[in-house]
């Protein structure tokens, strides 16, 4: 039986004195547990699966930093490669020969990619990607999907207007309308609404930007053809086909998922797990593209700390693991284990959840409509069931994402061990709810 905990003193200490100088307490929304309707647990420190939190308790972690910490938490070589390279200076704001190394082992490991210029967030990432976009095709438009995220930057913080095929509305006080109106935002997975775009808007198109799989309404997964026909008509209207690859790079194999459905973007955006847990970002291309980003080309875009040293030690080592070890197929295994386990027990149970998997990750949706293929499927959820959940498994010491629409990520530290305990939790939480 898995042991149960209650998170309260500490963290509850910290968050009071966290509200009082950081805004809401936390220095990212989601952090603050308020989907989940509670408050948030302080995380002191991770080893392999585990993280533990400011009062001394353990959880087996499905969270994994939102998705960099591939290899688990405190992998040994990727903290000795941290160790060492902060041991001979944390920043030079210059040319590193660590620069040089991880472009070459990106551009090696990413078949589709001539060339990659680093940042320091997928946010940055992004916004570089839509402005070579734009410089590329001189064209202002951009296409994005209901539901994907991209980031906190301006543009694409917008939500679909009343209509489909209208201009979108801001989704964040502080957003321009201006701003906005050169965004569409149509469903995912609709190709009907894609191809009407592209007639309506085609010749003022610069991209098109998806999560080639979402993992931002916890995990949709692109239908049939649908990238395909992205890609066909990207190409048939000289429009970028931008892959937010922020969460699926190097998450389904070492590499990116472009290269694994052989559907190959004109730009790509990688973060989270080439950073192996230190903040980073990555826009990546063919050469005719990214050689239009200064100081070659007109297209600005610097950093201070873009390419830091320590960074780039963690997400070599990260990478050089993963393409050595390969624990792709495990984990894999792993996340199909919970998913089929959750999936019988809730049947069984007449339960209205259900868990889809893809690879290492997945999400357990709290409705029995199956399968989820956009935002307004997904929004159908019971989120506060969802909220249940997450209480009740923190209790019984499984870190999962405090909202329904994320995903949860297995690393290659997860033991079948931990996966066997967290279904059985699972199903007791079913049972309850029976
Ligand atoms: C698909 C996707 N793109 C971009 C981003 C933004 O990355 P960052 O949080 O590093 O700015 C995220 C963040 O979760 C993401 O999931």
């Amino acid at each position: 039986m898995t042991k149960i905990t209650t998170h309260t003193n500490n963290s509850a200490r910290l968050f009071a004195r966290a509200r009082r100088c950081i805004p809401g307490g936390v220095n990212s929304p989601v952090r603050a547990f308020k989907s989940v309707g509670t408050s948030p647990v302080y995380l002191a420190s991770g080893n392999g699966s585990k993280v533990y939190d400011a009062d001394g308790r353990d959880y087996i972690d499905f969270c994994g930093s939102w998705g960099p910490l591939i290899l688990g938490h405190a992998h040994p070589e990727v903290v000795d490669a941290v160790q060492k390279t902060a041991m001979k200076g944390l920043s030079f704001g210059a040319c590193h020969p660590l620069e040089v190394e991880m472009a070459e082992l990106l551009c090696s490991l990413l078949p589709h990619v001539d060339m990659v210029r680093l940042v320091n967030s997928g946010t940055e990432a992004v916004m570089t990607a839509l402005r070579l976009a734009r410089a590329f095709t001189d064209k202002t438009y951009i296409l994005k999907f209901d539901g994907c995220y991209h980031g906190h930057v301006d543009s694409l913080l917008t939500s679909a207007g009343s209509g489909l095929l209208t201009n979108t509305i801001p989704a964040s006080a502080g957003v321009s309308q201006d701003v906005v109106s050169e965004i569409i935002s149509i469903p995912y997975n609709d190709v009907s609404a894609m191809a009407a775009a592209f007639e309506k808007y085609g010749n003022q198109l610069a991209a098109v930007i998806v999560e080639p799989v979402v993992g931002n309404m916890g995990l949709v997964e692109p239908l049939p053809g649908f990238l395909q026909k992205m890609r066909e008509l990207c190409s048939t209207h000289a429009v970028c086909l931008i892959f937010d690859e922020v969460i699926t790079g190097f998450r389904f194999h070492a590499g990116s998922y472009a290269d694994l459905v052989g559907i190959i973007p004109d730009i790509s955006v990688f973060g989270k797990i080439i950073g192996g847990g230190m903040p980073v970002g990555a826009v990546a291309g063919k050469e005719s593209i990214m050689r239009l980003l200064a100081p070659e080309g007109d297209v600005y875009q610097a950093g201070t700390l873009s390419g830091n040293p320590v960074t780039l030690a963690a997400g070599i080592a990260t990478l050089k693991v993963l393409r050595q070890h390969n624990p792709y197929p495990r984990m894999a295994e792993l996340a199909t284990l919970f998913t089929e386990t959750a999936n019988e027990f809730a049947a069984k149970q007449g339960i209205n959840a259900h868990c889809a998997v893809a690879g290492s990750v997945f999400t357990l949706f709290f409705t029995g409509t199956k399968p989820l293929i956009n935002l307004d499927m997904v929004k159908r959820c019971d989120a506060q069931q969802y909220g249940h959940y997450h209480n009740f498994m923190l209790k019984h010491s499984f870190y999962l994402p405090p909202s329904q629409f994320e995903l949860n990520f297995i690393s290659a530290a997860n033991t079948e061990d931990e996966i066997t305990s967290a279904t059985a939790a699972t199903s007791e939480f079913f049972h309850r709810m029976s």
